[in-house]
């Protein structure tokens, strides 16, 4: 059945399209925001092919080919693709995200950044395989298997199960406070925080984003939660793709691994005090202290221990953290540092305290896993309505379900699939 929802974000998706040329083949994908995210972006493409699979496979096949055909030879798929050679795009390029070296020249379109975003490619490749894409399980496979194992093998530094990222742009989730305190901002003003965020980036640039190096030589990278919450939904997804392609010793390791994840989070990233999740910084693991979306996350996995998430879910339930007139909102209420909008003191700052979609897809989805549908259906219902109010918009206010941040935005369509 189709709804006015669907009609919408058919039409959104379909409006942000972009094609470009490379060696021959012709790419489709859609960009997060014409105007203010004319790129593709991974895990932005990963949520459209999860809605587009619901109208069109093939069409949902194609975003993530373009995504496959950025893939580095370590394995890596990096978080931004610039199809065009643009000023915009080379600008945006040269902005700290790149490498300095041994890249291709900036003509010979597309360009990528050095960095990942969360690993949500084989929960989208399932849906798309699912929905019915002529061959593409075969065509995905293998990327998906190289992209994993890069995680594990590059990015589990310190072998305990968990990855790390090396900037908070790789986390999703950029400037939100749960990176504050490490990176040094004790009183967020535009200035430091714009300051602070981006000197990590200097530092990985001026390594030529060489993981051995960052690792050793720098204390600023984190075992993030959210990010390590989605590589283990995705290596259990992974292992039901190769299952299904009669690859035995692939969903193996796949499923081993992500046994190791839920055990690592609860050991190590569970907070008995606050009921949540923290994520660990530096090499000693720092604990962050703050409340932040981050710390639900973990109900994505369903081998989660069930007192665990009773007390995740009590959070949705708690009007003083979680439990906002318009859930879930990316900061707890009750912190000094969450605001309402996607701006602070008039300047961007996202991930500070409005709802977005795509974290509710992800909750939704998981509360339904552990059986907890009466929320799931609540957050869902809200979800509708503020999009039915406020168009599909990048972030909400959780008090008063008005839209905030960027206009016509690809991911609020996964409001249809709640
Ligand atoms: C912002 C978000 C990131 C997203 C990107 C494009 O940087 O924090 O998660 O991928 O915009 O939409």
């Amino acid at each position: 059945m189709t709804t006015g929802l669907d009609e919408s974000a058919r039409a959104l998706l379909e409006a942000n399209t972009q094609t470009a040329d490379l060696d021959g083949r012709r790419f489709r994908f859609t960009v997060p925001s014409v105007r203010d995210y004319p790129f593709q972006w991974f895990w932005d493409s990963c949520f459209h092919a999860i809605v587009w699979s619901r109208y069109d496979a093939e069409r949902a096949a194609d975003e993530l080919r373009g995504l496959l055909a950025a893939q580095e030879p370590d394995g890596l798929i990096p978080h931004v693709v610039f199809w065009k050679g643009d000023l915009v795009s080379r600008l945006q390029w040269h902005h700290l995200e790149s490498r300095t070296s041994g890249r291709i020249p900036f003509h010979r379109a597309p360009h990528t950044t050095a960095q990942m975003q969360p690993p949500v490619l084989a929960q989208a490749v399932e849906r798309v395989v699912d929905a019915g894409a002529d061959g593409f399980l075969a065509e995905a496979l293998p990327h998906l298997e190289r992209y994993y194992r890069y995680l594990a093998a590059f990015r589990d530094h310190d072998g305990d199960g968990l990855i790390s990222i090396v900037s908070q742009f790789e986390s999703g989730l950029d400037f939100s406070p749960a990176y504050d305190d490490a990176i040094g901002v004790r009183r967020p003003r535009p200035a430091s925080l714009l300051a602070r965020t981006r000197l990590p980036q200097l530092r990985n640039k001026l390594a030529n984003y060489d993981l051995d190096t960052i690792f050793r030589r720098f204390r600023h990278h984190q075992e993030d939660v959210l990010v390590n919450a989605v590589y283990g939904q995705g290596l259990r997804a992974l292992a039901r793709l190769a299952g299904r392609a009669g690859r035995e010793a692939v969903a193996r390791w796949a499923t081993r691994t992500a046994d190791q994840v839920t055990t690592a989070l609860v050991e190590r990233a569970w907070d008995e005090r606050t009921g949540l999740f923290v994520n660990l910084a530096g090499p000693d693991e720092r604990r962050a202290s703050v409340k932040t979306i981050h710390g639900l996350m973990p109900l994505v996995l369903p081998d989660l221990p069930p007192e665990i998430v009773d007390r995740l879910t009590a959070h949705l339930d708690d009007p003083r953290t979680f439990g906002a007139p318009f859930p879930v909102p990316s900061v707890a209420l009750d912190e000094p540092t969450f605001i309402r909008d996607h701006r602070l003191h008039g300047f961007r700052f996202i991930w500070r305290g409005p709802l977005s979609l795509n974290t509710n897809w992800f909750l939704v989805h998981g509360l339904r896993g552990h059986g907890h549908d009466g929320i799931a259906d609540r957050i869902a219902a809200r979800s509708r309505e503020v999009v039915e109010r406020g168009g599909l918009n990048e972030f909400y206010d959780p008090l008063s379900g008005r839209p905030v941040g960027a206009e016509r935005f690809g991911w609020a369509t996964l409001v249809v699939d709640l």
